[in-house]
């Protein structure tokens, strides 16, 4: 069975100069800027290149964010040194982290896409960091999009099983309430790697205050 890509896939990636998926912030992380709190904690989590984890530091917020590409982390480190901002980078695969409970005030889940088997489980660790009513918010692939890779060349995983879908995102984060769920198909411009039109999924949840983590 396909476990996801290693680190070196996303090393080689990242190593040209230009940044794989740009450096701007992705437009529906933007979109939420209502919800965001400066002096909050933020973990971000596959940053890659950290064009997410970088924008959230300059609107005020603390930020963590984790990804397996040295690389990658390298780039993100540039990027807030750029920005004038300070993140901290941290270099690490999420299936053997050590997740903490009750922690941060937002995550950020953009484009990271986990194989089947550990799919719902680094959702669930997800929630459980959060603190009580923190936020989750989420971007990704809708199954949809193995259409318009093959019309477009739009980006994603082409595994079945690595894509979402509301159903699947519903189940995984079943404990939290959910504040928005749509999927849409939009025009994605961002870097060489997310750019046509694309099937995706956009989420915010809400981690409840009595949250019991099993
Ligand atoms: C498609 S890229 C998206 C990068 C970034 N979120 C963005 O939107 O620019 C997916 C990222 O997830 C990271 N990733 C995938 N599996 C991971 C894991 N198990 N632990 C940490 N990072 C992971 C990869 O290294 C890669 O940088």
């Amino acid at each position: 069975m396909f476990t996801g890509h290693n680190s070196k896939f996303w090393d080689e990636r990242y190593q040209e100069s230009e940044y794989a998926y740009g450096i701007e912030p992705n437009q529906f992380l933007t979109s939420q800027i209502n919800r965001l709190k400066p002096n909050t904690q933020a973990l971000v989590v596959g940053d890659g290149e950290g064009r997410n984890g970088v924008w959230l530091a300059t609107q005020g917020l603390n930020v963590h964010t984790i990804d397996l590409s040295p690389i990658g982390i390298g780039k993100a480190q540039a990027l807030a040194h750029k920005n004038q901002v300070k993140i901290n980078a941290e270099c690490a695969d999420l299936t053997n982290w050590n997740w903490l409970e009750n922690e941060y005030d937002l995550v950020v889940s953009i484009y990271l896409h986990f194989a089947a088997d550990v799919r719902q489980r680094m959702h669930q660790l997800m929630l459980k960091s959060l603190k009580p009513n923190g936020l989750l918010i989420l971007e990704g692939f809708n199954l949809g999009q193995l259409q318009y890779q093959q019309e477009y060349d739009s980006g994603g995983p082409k595994i079945p099983e690595m894509l979402f879908t509301p159903d699947i995102l519903r189940q995984d984060f079943s404990d939290g309430k959910i504040l928005e769920l749509t999927e849409t198909v939009t025009d994605l411009s961002e870097g060489r790697y997310h750019n046509g039109k694309a099937s995706v999924i956009r989420l915010v949840m809400q981690k409840a205050p009595n949250f019991k983590s099993v």
